[in-house]
């Protein structure tokens, strides 16, 4: 699966967000390593502290989907807003992402060119299921 699909399934997800708070629309594609693709957008609330990101929407649906333990292992994620560019995960789903061990993010620089970086330099030194 190419780099442009995936971004652009995660641009296509972006389109959904239920962001009638902020407007700020986000889109995210989780790529596993078993080779399945999820997407995610943001659901926000009128209790705003329950807004649920793009990224966590996305590896919540990953995790449903999964049949083995390949399925939840993450290759990489996608992330894409109409509303900004780059659009970074945020603090609380990079460590989500973590979790399932992502390897890579990959975001629209604001010429729409495709940047990638390794997990480790978003979230160094990361705290992890192996730590337990
Ligand atoms: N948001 C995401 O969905 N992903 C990000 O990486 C950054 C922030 C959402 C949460 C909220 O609905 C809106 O963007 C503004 O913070």
């Amino acid at each position: 699966m190419d780099l442009a699909y995936i971004i652009e399934a995660a641009s296509a997800a972006s389109a959904k967000a239920y962001a009638p708070y902020s407007n700020f629309r986000v889109g995210a594609a989780i790529l596993t390593k078993s080779g399945a693709l999820y997407t995610g957008c943001n659901v926000e609330n009128a209790s705003y502290g329950l807004a649920i990101c793009a990224e966590r929407n996305a590896a919540a649906r990953m995790v449903v989907g999964a049949t083995n333990a390949d399925d939840r292992k993450i290759r990489l994620v996608a992330v894409a807003s109409p509303d900004s560019a780059p659009c970074f995960p945020c603090g609380a789903c990079r460590q989500v992402l973590r979790e399932f061990g992502c390897e890579e993010v990959v975001v629209l620089d604001a010429s729409n060119e495709l940047k990638r970086y390794p997990f480790q330099a978003l979230l160094p030194h990361a705290f992890g299921p192996e730590d337990l």
